[in-house]
């Protein structure tokens, strides 16, 4: 049975999107919280980027920004505050990406009104909260043929690109299992006052103190899915979903449902997935990243370790592994990671996404990460949900309409 309505006819997919060359990508910010501030201070060192537009609802967050542009020596941006504000940066004529920052409820609304006012969309994570959008993400980018990339920064972290190097050269064999997680005790930031009275953050709390499932499932999936071919030959058929009870008190995390969701998928090939999501118990941060192949196995929590066979047993740590991470050193930890570093410290991966995100741009080239890797790891937000209230099985749908096998490896090389 097929899971998607064909593509209207005179439509094509927009694997391997091709656009006009961009010398300088003009940008436009929507949302200009936490994330965003230090996005933009990052696009101000990224060479070939000018932004040109800016909006939040907040006032102060508007000036804020001016103030991080004008420190840089750059022309102060146009600025909207409001509700409206967003579809004016969608249609400011000198915008060509417009990179979206805001709450999770809000991003695929706004990449749609970009994309069709003929812009670039990044957004945040997760790209969509339900899969009706996750279909108009892709309607809209095939239509438009603009690019639609969620900002999954994971998927640039040395050890994740090492893997991903690895798998595509076949050291680890046929990779039958894998597993992804977010598990990060955030008990204290959500019950916190002091952000600013910001709340940690008051649209997340909100969010999953009405859904039961997993509502950030993409830094635990994106990386394992690029490392699975899944759309590269091979795609996630159906998921099944677990919530654990809710065991800690009820005024510290607002009446969140449920401690720990865990989902398997499996995929058009038998591989599995196992994905997680946990932000209520005392857990050290963890995205697993584990990868079970057929001739050798990965993990990068709680400590890095190898296997291979034919000593399968024996755990690769320590010094052993640092030599084969630099045997296979993936070209974008040389380009990117040691200018990285000294401009953000750990966040180096976030440089390492934009700054491959504005290369592309500038040279016409396809993105890292396309409109189906998006939705493939967002729409785990719905189903998780639904596996869970059904305690059923779900059909993952085929956002590629039956072309998830015309690539055979990911554009990260
Ligand atoms: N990739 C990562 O590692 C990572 C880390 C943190 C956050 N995020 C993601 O980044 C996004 C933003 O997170 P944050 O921590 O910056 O949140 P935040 O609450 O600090 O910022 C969101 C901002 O968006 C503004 N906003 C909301 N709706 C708007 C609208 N319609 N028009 C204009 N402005 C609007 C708000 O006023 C606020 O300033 C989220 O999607 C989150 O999941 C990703």
């Amino acid at each position: 049975m097929n899971c998607y309505t064909p593509r209207p006819e005179g439509i094509e997919n927009v694997l391997q999107l091709r656009c006009e060359p961009l010398e300088t990508v003009r940008i436009g910010f929507v949302g200009l919280g936490v994330r965003a501030k230090r996005a933009i201070e990052r696009m101000l060192h990224i060479e070939g980027t000018e932004i040109v537009a800016i909006c939040d609802l907040v006032e102060a967050n508007i000036q804020e920004v001016q103030e991080i542009i004008v420190s840089h020596n750059k022309q102060l941006a146009t600025e909207f505050c409001g509700n409206d504000g967003w579809q004016a940066v969608c249609a400011h004529p000198q915008v060509d990406l417009v990179y979206i920052c805001t709450d999770w409820l809000s991003h695929a609304n706004i990449a749609i009104c970009a994309m069709n006012n003929g812009k670039h969309a990044a957004l945040e994570v997760p790209a969509a909260m339900t899969v009706a959008d996750c279909w108009q993400l892709v309607d809209t980018a095939e239509r438009t043929r603009r690019h639609c990339i969620m900002l999954e920064n994971c998927c640039y972290d040395e050890f994740e690109l090492t893997l991903l190097q690895m798998v595509q050269q076949g050291v680890l064999g046929e990779i039958i299992h894998a597993e992804g997680s977010y598990l990060h005790d955030l008990r204290e930031r959500i019950a916190s006052n002091d952000d600013g009275g910001r709340r940690w953050a008051n649209w997340q709390v909100e969010f999953m103190r009405n859904h039961n499932g997993n509502p950030y499932p993409t830094h635990g999936l994106g990386p394992i899915a690029l490392a699975m071919n899944i759309h590269r030959g091979d795609r996630m058929k159906s998921i099944v979903s677990v919530s654990s009870k809710r065991v800690v008190a009820e005024d510290n995390e607002q009446g969140l449902v449920g401690n720990m969701n865990s989902s398997i998928i499996r995929t058009e090939k038998g591989h599995t997935i196992l994905v997680q999501h946990c932000i209520s118990l005392p857990h050290p941060y963890s995205r697993s990243f584990l990868l079970s192949g057929t001739k050798g196995f990965a993990q990068k929590y709680p400590i890095s370790q190898m296997s291979f066979d034919p000593e399968g047993e024996r755990a690769i740590i320590g010094e052993e592994l640092q030599n084969i991470i630099c045997n296979y050193k993936h070209p974008f930890v040389e380009q990117y990671k040691e200018y990285g570093e000294q401009l953000c410290g750990r966040r180096w991966i976030d440089y390492a996404m934009d700054s491959r995100l504005i290369h592309c741009l500038r040279n016409g080239l396809p993105l890292d990460m396309d409109v189906y890797d998006a939705v493939e790891w967002s729409c785990l937000v719905e189903l998780t949900e639904q596996s869970v209230a059904k305690g059923c099985t779900i059909d993952v749908p085929d956002f590629t309409r039956g072309d998830w096998n015309l690539l055979d490896s990911t554009n990260f090389a």
